[in-house]
């Protein structure tokens, strides 16, 4: 028997007798490559687990989790649109997971369910692997939805000299500053919050950027947050573009590519997430037997 319900993507744990079984939960969940790089790293440090997926109704996180537990399941990761309602399902917050206000991965915890988020981390990590020095420098963050506040706490900790956050609502980004602006005191980052238009005001935003990063939902309609006059300003020849969609150059980084920037999807930061919360699950002394790049490498071939 298919171990996986290709019709309503279920994954049970109960058909998996002396395996692990871990899934991603969302909805659409049909292509996500998370089952791909778990597996890849259980063959790096030789687990045995099964990873699967499952598409909750909208609605239904909260009732397809408790099945999945309830059936022996180890974890979840949880995506796009769910990472509110585990946050929520959750009983136990790491500090990471509160600060982000979402949840992308859940597991038992002395009988509790701990749910603890590990997007900004990746994010940093695939970065540094990048070679991007983040310690000093100045970060133009677009977006101000759950992406965005994800990834801050993380950032703030690589210390650099400035964070600004750009929201098509100046209001949602202005509230994000309020959020960490303790966070960034006590790092020493200078933390500010603009509309995306005040981005095509070169004198106001003191541009170009070091780093700038895509977190709104633009790409995902093939448009870009950025207005051709706010690209011309921000980017520069030493700017690295950041896009936290994957698969596809996007019209930012089109842009960026434009002004001589160095561009990023982002697959890395899927793939170091994933590392992060199989490390979680698995032990973190397998840190070492793990290859992310290498994973990385193979999804890009
Ligand atoms: P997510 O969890 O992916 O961050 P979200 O919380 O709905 O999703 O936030 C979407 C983000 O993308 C917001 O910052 C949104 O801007 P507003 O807060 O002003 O709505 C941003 N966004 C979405 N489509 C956009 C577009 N076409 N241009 C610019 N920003 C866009």
């Amino acid at each position: 028997m298919s171990p996986t319900n290709s019709a309503d993507m279920y994954t049970d744990p109960s058909l998996f007798p002396g395996v692990d079984v871990y899934a991603v939960v969302g909805n659409p969940i049909g292509h996500s490559k998370s089952p791909v790089i778990h597996q890849r790293f259980a063959e790096q440090a030789k687990q045995k687990i099964y990873y699967g997926r499952i598409r909750a109704e909208l609605g239904g996180f909260t009732a397809a989790a408790k099945s999945f537990f309830a059936a022996g399941g180890k974890g979840l990761n949880v995506t796009v649109p769910f990472k509110l309602d585990a946050q929520e399902y959750a009983e136990v917050l790491t500090p990471r997971a509160q600060l982000a206000g979402a949840v992308n991965t859940l597991y038992i915890h002395n009988g509790k369910i701990l749910g603890d988020n590990t997007d900004g981390a990746g994010l940093v990590r695939d970065l540094l692997a990048q070679g991007i020095h983040i310690q000093g420098a100045r970060i133009l963050l677009l977006g101000a939805g759950g992406a965005a506040r994800g990834v801050i706490g993380p950032l703030l900790e690589q210390c650099p000299k400035q964070l600004m956050i750009a929201n098509r609502s100046s209001a949602k980004a202005g509230d994000l500053v309020r959020l960490f602006e303790g966070l960034a005191k006590t790092h020493g980052v200078e933390m500010t919050s603009h509309s995306l238009i005040t981005l095509e005001d070169q004198e106001k935003i003191r541009s170009p950027f070091e780093l700038v990063i895509n977190a709104t939902a633009a790409g995902l309609s093939d448009e870009s947050p950025l207005s051709a006059q706010a690209a011309h300003n921000i980017f520069s020849p030493s700017s690295f573009a950041y896009d936290m969609v994957y698969g596809k150059t996007t019209t930012f980084m089109q842009q960026a590519l434009q002004r001589g920037a160095r561009v990023s999807d982002g697959l890395g930061m899927l793939v170091e997430q994933a590392a992060d919360a199989f490390l979680i699950w698995r032990g973190a002394e397998l840190s070492q037997a793990i290859d992310p790049r290498l994973v990385l490498a193979e999804l890009r071939s």
